[in-house]
């Protein structure tokens, strides 16, 4: 017993005796490279997440970006946990009616309307205004982007197949980012030059040059009246109280609302608590998995949106009595119907990206970030891509979005108002001092994917990249399946899972998750994309 002990407190002083470490995972190797280079010139997890964001802008179009907006969860060395809302918000031309009666007439997904004003440029501002180390300059951290952009940078088979596919649906002001539309092929040098002098411009100007100087008006004469001055010149980036509950010794942070990822997390994290999910990922677990998901998503449709425009009971939902009686209610053996009506869509494809990174300080960040589709609405102007996010609205209420996610008056569209979203950054605290930084695109499996890693990693003692790599399940109560990755489940699996009244549907992946932790990077290798991971440890 003696010894047991003994080992045990080894163990968890081990990584301080070893010394602290650093650790980054993004989606593309480039900014992966800016993300070390920041932290190896003395930058803190902040600036180099600054660095990144816009790195990210230029090697991953498709959803990096300076058109969209996204989420930061942060947790300091200090013990400081904070949340950075940098959601796109409505501009004051949408109304609650500006997308019936149907998606023929204005599109929420296509073109000029398809657009809120973008957060990402205010949000990289906040981020560096209270996190940075200021160790470098802002238009210091911009460097590497705008070189990226310049000069170029070699194109990967998997970029250059998109833009082979997608490229004829884009359209914009000037020149384009991919200029002039050709075949490509993998390794050719890809330039983006009005995209350098953009990200030359909020170097030097500050989020001012975006929001208020030239780009803004060239924003507003794109947008033919949709965004008006005023939308841009008000934006603002939030810093919101993130949400956090025990979990097996953990401290987990998450994103409250405008997302509803950090509820639908907290809530399913909780539930599984109190079922018999037992020491192993059994089809027993699968099923309660889908059940707890089914309920998550319906509280999800009901209760969130942005909490400027409606009482959202965010904490409530997370309350341990509130998850018992509600979450109660699930059968053990087999599956219960939902009880919505409302038809369902198919689920189209989509993008957004994730970067996790940790210092060797302890500062850590999960960033989420999305033009929501792929190219986001496919128009450019001043050589990035806008964000199609305003489909992320109820934009009819009880009609599915392109995630197939319905939602009610909560999450109706108004002027100034932020569309709910499922992104879902997130950060565990171990007992130790251990940090795990979370994340992954994927639209509606965000929640359950997240969920999905914590439950292997935490509960069934897996290594970080073990839960990021395993194939994940996703349900969400409408449409009413329970999806599948490719390779997830054995046929007995299924079988027993059809047994218990689950209809089930393969998808060929479900996210691409980027995570990091104290002793290890666990970028998502195994699906489509280029992720890369970087991890190193400091002796001192
Ligand atoms: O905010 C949301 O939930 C969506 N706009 C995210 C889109 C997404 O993850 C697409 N990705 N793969």
């Amino acid at each position: 017993m003696k010894h047991l002990l003994f080992a045990g407190i080894c163990l968890a002083f081990l990584p301080r005796l070893l010394g602290q470490s650093e650790a980054v995972a993004t989606a593309h190797p480039l900014a992966t490279i800016v993300a070390a280079d920041i932290l190896a010139q003395g930058g803190n997890a902040y600036d180099a997440a600054v660095a990144t964001h816009f790195a990210l802008a230029v090697v991953l179009p498709r959803a990096g970006n300076l058109g969209g907006g996204g989420f930061a969860l942060v947790h300091s060395a200090s013990g400081e946990a904070a949340a950075l809302d940098f959601r796109e918000t409505a501009p004051q031309a949408a109304s609650r009616e500006t997308y019936l009666p149907s998606y023929e007439t204005i599109s929420s997904l296509r073109g000029i309307a398809a657009s809120g004003v973008p957060g990402s440029v205010a949000g990289m501002w906040e981020l560096y205004a209270r996190f940075s180390s200021k160790s470098l300059s802002w238009p210091e951290l911009l460097q590497p982007a705008i070189l990226l952009a310049d000069t170029g940078f070699q194109i990967t088979p998997f970029l250059a197949g998109l833009l082979n596919r997608f490229q004829e649906d884009f359209s914009g002001v000037g020149e384009g980012p991919f200029w002039p539309p050709h075949e490509w092929q993998p390794g050719e040098r890809l330039t983006q030059h009005a995209l350098a002098e953009t990200l030359k411009d909020i170097a030097l100007g500050g989020p001012e040059a975006f929001y208020q100087g030239i780009h803004a008006a060239r924003l507003v004469e794109w947008s033919e009246g949709w965004f008006a001055p005023e939308d841009l010149g008000t934006y603002r980036a939030i810093w919101r109280e993130p949400l956090r509950a025990p979990y097996r010794g953990y401290q987990v942070f998450s994103m409250p609302p405008p997302s509803s990822g950090g509820v639908a997390l907290i809530q399913l994290l909780q539930a599984s608590e109190m079922l018999p999910l037992g020491r192993r990922w059994t089809t027993e677990s699968m099923h309660l998995f889908a059940e707890m998901a089914q309920i998550a998503y319906q509280d999800r449709a009901q209760y969130l949106g942005d909490p400027a425009y409606m009482e959202v009971p965010a904490w409530a939902l997370v309350d341990s009595a509130y998850v018992a009686g509600r979450f109660g209610q699930i059968h053990a053996q087999k599956h219960q119907a939902p009880e919505w009506e409302q038809s369902h869509e198919a689920i189209e494809s989509y993008e957004t990206t994730h970067y996790s990174i940790l210092d060797s300080a302890g500062n850590a960040v999960a960033v989420t970030t999305t033009l929501n589709g792929l190219f986001g609405s496919g128009q450019w102007v001043d050589g990035f891509f806008m964000n199609n996010e305003m489909d992320d609205f109820a934009t009819q209420p009880g009609v599915p979005n392109q995630f197939g996610l319905i939602g009610y008056d909560v999450n109706a569209v108004a002027p100034g108002k932020r569309m709910l979203s499922s992104m879902t950054p997130t950060i565990l605290c171990a007992p130790n001092g251990d940090k795990t930084v979370l994340g992954t695109p994927g639209g509606s499996t965000i929640i359950t994917n997240v969920f999905q890693v914590i439950l292997h990693y935490v509960r069934y003692g897996e290594s970080l990249q073990a839960a990021v790599d395993r194939k994940k399940l996703h349900a969400q109560g409408l449409p009413e399946v329970l999806y599948y990755e490719e390779g997830a489940l054995t046929k007995r699996q299924m079988k027993d899972l059809q047994r218990r009244g689950h209809r089930l549907e393969a998808w060929k992946q479900i996210g691409r998750f980027q995570g990091v932790s104290t002793r290890a990077a666990a970028p998502d290798r195994l699906r489509s994309g280029d992720s890369k991971g970087h991890f190193k440890r400091y002796v001192r």
